[in-house]
């Protein structure tokens, strides 16, 4: 684990329940339609990043088998209360999983954390772990920056990378898949979710 993202999951362990309370309050319906367009039902999918497990539901809901793996023990005992949730403390970077294990990984807000060459050997890893024509769903936010900032006053400061979809392009082992789906807005300006699909290369 990196330094910035041992501190970023220190900060997620230290405000586990509010950031779990917030994670409730998001609604992921567009993105899980979009995913379940490119993922069978009845799929196993690994939810990389899944934190407190706000995704466990609507996954088994569009017929998914999830497995949730996420480094911050706090989210990870909220994850745990999820009926049924199947869970891994390990880092998305070295999954404790073979090759081609999962039919689709939902990667809801967790590269955040990596820079670019990090989350490069993030998504070559995501990408060992996913069958050959397995699909990848990913955001990040956008923009052309690096730092440390506050992205709620509840979970607090934390560093981010920002992204712009030319570099994603370059350093992803993933075929781009145009986000078609209605309901999801790209912001040109720091902070918010810019969310796109990948296929396979
Ligand atoms: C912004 S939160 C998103 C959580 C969840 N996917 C959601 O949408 O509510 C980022 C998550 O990624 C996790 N994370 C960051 N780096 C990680 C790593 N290297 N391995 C596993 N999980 C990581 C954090 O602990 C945190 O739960």
């Amino acid at each position: 684990m990196d330094t910035n993202t041992a501190l970023a999951v220190a900060k997620y362990d230290a405000h586990a329940d509010k950031f779990a309370e917030r994670a409730l309050t998001l609604c992921m319906q567009p993105q899980l339609e979009e995913f379940s367009r490119l993922t069978t039902p009845g799929a196993l999918v690994l939810d990389a990043g899944c934190g407190s497990g706000k995704d466990f539901g609507p996954l088994g809901l569009c017929g998914f088998r999830a497995i949730g793996v996420d480094l911050s023990r706090g989210l990870l005992a909220h994850a745990g209360e999820v009926p049924g949730a199947l869970l891994a403390r390990a880092d998305i970077g070295r999954l404790p999983f073979p090759d081609a294990a999962f039919d689709g990984v939902w990667a809801c807000s967790s590269l955040v954390h990596f820079d670019m060459l990090g989350a490069g050997r993030v998504l070559r890893e995501l990408r060992r772990a996913l069958k050959p024509w397995g699909s990848l769903y990913a955001s990040v936010k956008f923009g052309d920056d690096t730092g440390e900032w506050t992205d709620s006053e509840v979970v607090g400061r934390r560093w981010f990378q920002l992204w712009l979809t030319v570099p994603v392009v370059s350093v992803h082992p993933f075929r781009l898949i145009p986000y078609t789906g209605s309901g999801v807005s790209v912001h040109p300006s720091r902070g918010f979710p810019y969310t796109w699909q990948m296929g396979p290369a």
